[in-house]
């Protein structure tokens, strides 16, 4: 019998790193990769528990699969991801019809894991956290993505325990992996065809292996020819030092883009939040890279309506939105989790942290509306993902990893090329390639 499995991702790019290198462990036992979830026998959900309704929409998507299969034998169905770490028990019993929960720290059990239910058919849950036994595990396994722009996992896990957040609970303590692991990782990705690189850790400038930082990291894998772009993400304000920053004044293939969470632009909320730094601090940070740097955009995630944000604190957030000119970021209204410190305060009401959001979001949108208009008629640097499905355009990236739809040849994926960009939108950019010969006229 063939053995398919059908993977759905939900949460952040860690997420997707995980999904495909849970693809590379079931391989060796067999399983093939469907898009049709119809045709699979073994359907796996990997699952984000940042916000609100997480567990609910785990339950909807699962209700969903058992409507698939309603008149059909039942796949293995494994929950795996932050729901799975969090609410473990309670998901067997509640829900019949998953087979297995399995935590994000335990990937490397999945395999014998799987054998042994379908020989006993007794419900497992495998929740242990032990990034290092997991990544000891995976550098035997090839990855085998072959995006042009790929994700590489360089560290677990949280220490800091900011009031919000669930991610200390469900990926455990920081881990950071070998150097050498992430060399090699890096070089077998390259050989699939990468060509940016994009670091990942739920802290990830907390990286530190031996003496070695964030910053040597970035040094090493620059060595790396075929290595066109560096990224990192998500990065906490307390581990941006200067060995991090300096790199900056030395590097040609980290990106101008630093993508720095502050969550809110008021001291108070950040001393509530657990943050551990000031608006000052935040933005002696900015200056410093500026200086290095003025092409630097900074980009940022935000909470808004935190437990006790009066309206003098949101003035502060929106006046450091004006000031630092945010691109690409994400905001969020407070999302109680279970188990975290915040989630005993006494919320704000919601039509304020409604209306909040709303002016936050116009702010953000509106300013990178005109940072992609101010780009019309201009000529910027893409590296080419991908030919679209649905037309004859190509996809790339701009170095603020603003997306760009352009038009362009089957050869020039895997490559940086110039786009004249012609049309854009909050989002997008949309030009066309621009020719060696056409660039000389110019
Ligand atoms: N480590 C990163 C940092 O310290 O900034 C954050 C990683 S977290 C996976 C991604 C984002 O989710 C956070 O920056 C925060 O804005 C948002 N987030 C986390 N917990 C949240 C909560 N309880 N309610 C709303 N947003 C939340
Ligand atoms: Fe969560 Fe980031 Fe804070 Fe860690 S540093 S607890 S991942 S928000
Ligand atoms: Fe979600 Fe876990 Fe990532 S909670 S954001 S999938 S670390």
């Amino acid at each position: 019998m063939n053995k398919k499995i059908f993977i759905k991702t939900f949460g952040c790019q860690m997420n997707e790193y995980d999904s495909n290198r849970i693809f590379d462990i079931v391989k060796k036992i067999g399983f093939l990769k469907t898009k049709n979830i119809d045709e699979a026998n073994c359907y796996l959900l990997n699952t984000c528990h940042i916000r609100d309704k997480a567990k609910e929409k785990v339950y909807h998507e699962i209700g969903r699969v058992r409507q698939v299969f309603s008149s059909k034998k039942k796949p293995l169905v494994i929950v795996a991801g932050c729901v799975a770490q969090a609410e473990n028990e309670e998901m067997l019993k509640r829900e019949p019809y998953i087979d297995m929960v399995i935590g994000p720290q335990a990937y490397h059990e999945i395999n014998y894991k799987i054998e042994e239910f379908l020989d006993k058919q007794r419900k497992l849950d495998i929740t242990d956290f032990d990034a290092n036994l997991k990544f000891d595990y995976l550098k035997k396994i090839k990855n085998s993505s072959s995006n042009v722009s790929s994700f590489l996992t360089i560290q677990e896990g949280c220490d800091k325990f900011c009031h919000f957040c669930v991610v200390p609970f469900t990926r455990g303590p920081e881990y950071s992996r070998p150097l050498i692991e992430i060399i090699d990782e890096t070089k077998t990705l390259v050989k699939n065809g990468a060509r940016e690189i994009i670091l990942l850790g739920q802290n990830v400038n907390a990286y530190k292996y031996k003496d070695y930082k964030l910053s040597d990291l970035i040094i090493a894998i620059e060595k790396i020819p075929e290595v066109y772009r560096i990224r990192y993400y998500t990065s906490h304000p307390r581990d941006m030092t200067d060995d991090l920053i300096n790199i900056y004044r030395v590097s040609k293939k980290l990106m101008p883009q630093v993508h720095l969470p502050v969550q809110s632009g008021s001291n108070k909320i950040l001393k509530l939040m657990n943050r551990k730094h000031t608006i000052n601090e935040y933005i002696e940070i900015y200056n410093k890279l500026k200086n290095i740097n003025p092409k630097i955009k900074f980009s940022s995630d935000f909470i808004i309506g935190y437990p006790e944000e009066q309206e003098d604190d949101f003035q502060d957030t929106l006046n450091l939105i004006k000031k630092i000119d945010f691109i690409n970021s994400f905001s969020f209204i407070f999302s109680p989790r279970p188990g975290t410190a915040a989630s005993k305060l006494n919320l704000i009401d919601r039509k304020i942290s409604l209306k909040r959001l709303e002016i936050v979001q116009r702010e953000l949108f509106n300013h990178q509306i005109r940072m992609n208009k101010s780009l019309e008629n201009m000529v910027i640097d893409v590296l080419v993902e991908n030919k679209s499905k649905e037309s004859s355009k190509f996809f790339g990236r701009s170095e603020y990893m603003t997306s760009v739809i352009f038009d362009a040849n089957e050869e020039d994926i895997g490559k940086i090329v110039k786009v004249k960009i012609k049309n854009s939108n909050r989002s997008t950019l949309f030009g066309e390639k621009i020719y060696k010969s056409k660039l000389k006229v110019a």
